[in-house]
Formats: C-alpha cells, structure tokens, sequence
C-alpha cells in the first residue's frame, strides 16, 4: 500500500468509498474543491495491483491548522494500514507547509475511530454537540504535527 496526490481522475473511486464508508452524505464536487483548495492535501492510499483503497482529505484553517475532513478505507482494506499511512502523510505534508496543528471531528459515541486516532496521537480538545445531521455529538481532536510520529 502506497500513498499519492488524489488527482481528478481518482473522484469516482474516492467517491464510492466516501459513500460506502462515512455516515453523512457528501456531494461528489466536494472533492474537487478540496483538491482545488489544497491538493497537497488531499492523499489516496494504492495497493499492489493499482486500486484505490482509501483517501484522506485535509482542509488549511487559519492561524496555522489544518484539519482532517475527511478519511475512509474500504472496508476489504482496512486493517492494512492504509488509514495510519493516510494520516501520517496528511501530518507530513501539513508540517512541511508550516502548519504546527492538525485537528478533526469523530463522532463520541465511534469509540473505536477515536481509539484509532487518540493511538495516532490526536487527544480530545473540545466536545461538540448536535454536531451531525442527527443530532449526534462529536469530539474535536487535536495533533501537534511537528515532532510528532
Ligand atoms: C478509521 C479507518 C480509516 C481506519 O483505516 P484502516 O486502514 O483500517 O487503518 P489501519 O489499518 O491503519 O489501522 C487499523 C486500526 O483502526 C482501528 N479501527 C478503527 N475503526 C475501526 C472499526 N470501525 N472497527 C474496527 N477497528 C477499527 C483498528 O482497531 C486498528 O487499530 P490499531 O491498529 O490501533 O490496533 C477505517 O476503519 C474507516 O474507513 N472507517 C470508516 C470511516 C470512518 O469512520 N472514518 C473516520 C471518520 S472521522
């Protein structure tokens, strides 16, 4: 499993995992903004024979942060490490853009993603609630990504 730049030709796949993975319904063109907005920031992890597995789309935010809006793996690929290589290239190339914080929104009650996240260095910095669509609250996490593995 490899990481690249998400191009253009990569939103159908990238878009059918989006659907497949997340629970809120996202529209097909925001992939093209985000890579319009930051294409460095927006990352696909590839297998052996060339398909893609998962994605991983950052957003900048002002005063230097940037956050993860979005990460999904199929499911026959998850635990491969594609969604750890994902998010370790997104810290790497937000750090070498100057930018000291990476954080993101999961929902409190996906004990498992936030375990998942809180082993990649994210800790809980704020709780928000009705956050999703269906009232459900979430927790914002955050990551130094200077120093950090
Ligand atoms: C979270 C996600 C991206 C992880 O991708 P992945 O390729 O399986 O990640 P890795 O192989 O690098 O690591 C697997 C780890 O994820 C954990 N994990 C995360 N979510 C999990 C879930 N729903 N069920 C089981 N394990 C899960 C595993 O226990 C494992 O933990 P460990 O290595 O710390 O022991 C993937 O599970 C996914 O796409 N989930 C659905 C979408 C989602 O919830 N995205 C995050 C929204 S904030």
């Amino acid at each position: 499993m490899f990481v690249r730049h998400m191009t253009a030709a990569d939103i159908d796949r990238v878009y059918e995992i989006a659907c497949g993975s997340l629970e809120e319904t996202y529209l097909r063109e925001i992939f093209l903004l985000f890579i319009n907005a930051w294409p460095a920031g927006q990352l696909v992890a590839v297998n052996a024979f060339g398909n893609v597995a998962g994605f991983i789309s950052g957003a900048k935010l002002a005063s230097g942060k940037a956050s993860v809006q979005l990460l999904a793996v199929e499911q026959r690929y998850r635990r491969m490490g594609a969604g750890s290589r994902l998010l370790e290239e997104l810290k790497f190339r937000a750090s070498m853009e100057g930018i000291c914080i990476l954080q993101l929104e999961v929902r409190e009650e996906n004990a498992d993603v936030v375990s998942f996240y809180r082993k990649r260095g994210f800790l809980p910095a704020e709780r928000l609630e009705s956050f999703y669509n269906n009232g459900g609250c979430a927790l914002r996490m955050m990551c130094s990504v200077r120093g950090n593995s």
